[in-house]
């Protein structure tokens, strides 16, 4: 079995340059395409902390990276109308996709207002095997992590981290009495390169966990192939810095 490259941490001394430095690096990998006729394509993360990497992206590299060869999807979604104030979409819509004024044709969200969540999840699978082919290759996701090790919407014990063919598929997570959408370990370790973007003490201890063994969901994203970069504040992860 191959093993996957090295897990790269990034520390920062809060979240303000924990997302400079997220920003920057995505400017590296996005930025820099050899073929600028090939697509970037980037799952965007859900919650709350992309919201300043996003806006940093926005605010401070919106001339420098060439934004049209950029096809924007999601790593997982709650199951709301893309207006909700729930919804990882809106999120990224307010913070990111409208400062840029990025054109419908290069976003691809999913449609998680309406039906089913496993017809929803089978739609998507879809739309990404039809965007990238099959195995679907993402060059980046972008990840965060919860305070209980969930990453996308594969939380501890649910159905989905049990996944082993299936690109996306719906999950129902217990502890929120909700659906979601979300992006299944198989793909997640298709990736070409993961940003976990994880700050703040509440993550203390998942961090330590995760970096200490392979329980927790997080601590399963290994791309055979692909990078993993964390991009962490000291409140998060400075307890691995100390060592033992
Ligand atoms: C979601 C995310 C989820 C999130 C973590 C961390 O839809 O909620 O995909 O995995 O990344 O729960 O959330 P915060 O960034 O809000 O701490």
């Amino acid at each position: 079995m191959a093993l996957s490259r090295a897990w790269i941490l990034h520390t920062a001394e809060d979240a303000h340059q924990s997302a400079a430095m997220a920003a920057r690096r995505f400017h590296e990998l996005a930025g820099h395409q050899q073929n600028p006729a090939r697509r970037f394509r980037v799952a965007l993360a859900g919650g709350g902390t992309p919201k300043r990497f996003y806006q940093t992206l926005a605010e401070s590299h919106r001339t420098a990276i060439d934004w049209s060869r950029i096809d924007f999807f999601w790593s997982d979604e709650r199951w709301v109308p893309p207006d909700d104030p729930q919804s990882n979409y809106r999120l990224a819509r307010e913070c990111l996709l409208d400062p840029l004024s990025i054109p419908e044709t290069q976003i691809f969200r999913v449609a998680a207002e309406s039906g089913d969540a496993d017809q929803s999840a089978a739609e998507y699978e879809r739309t990404i095997v039809e965007q990238l082919g099959e195995p679907p290759v993402f060059d980046l996701i972008l990840l965060g992590v919860g305070e209980d090790g969930h990453t996308a919407s594969l939380f501890p014990g649910s159905a989905a981290l049990k996944e082993t063919v299936r690109w996306v598929v719906s999950n129902w997570v217990e502890k929120l009495q909700a659906w979601r959408i979300t992006f299944t370990l198989p793909l997640l370790n298709q990736a070409k390169h993961i940003f976990f973007l994880v700050n703040g003490p509440g993550k203390a201890d998942a961090m330590e966990a995760i970096f200490r063994g392979p329980s927790l969901p997080a601590a399963r994203v290994r791309p055979v192939q692909g990078e993993v970069e964390w991009f962490a504040d000291t409140a998060a992860a400075g307890r691995l810095l100390t060592g033992p």
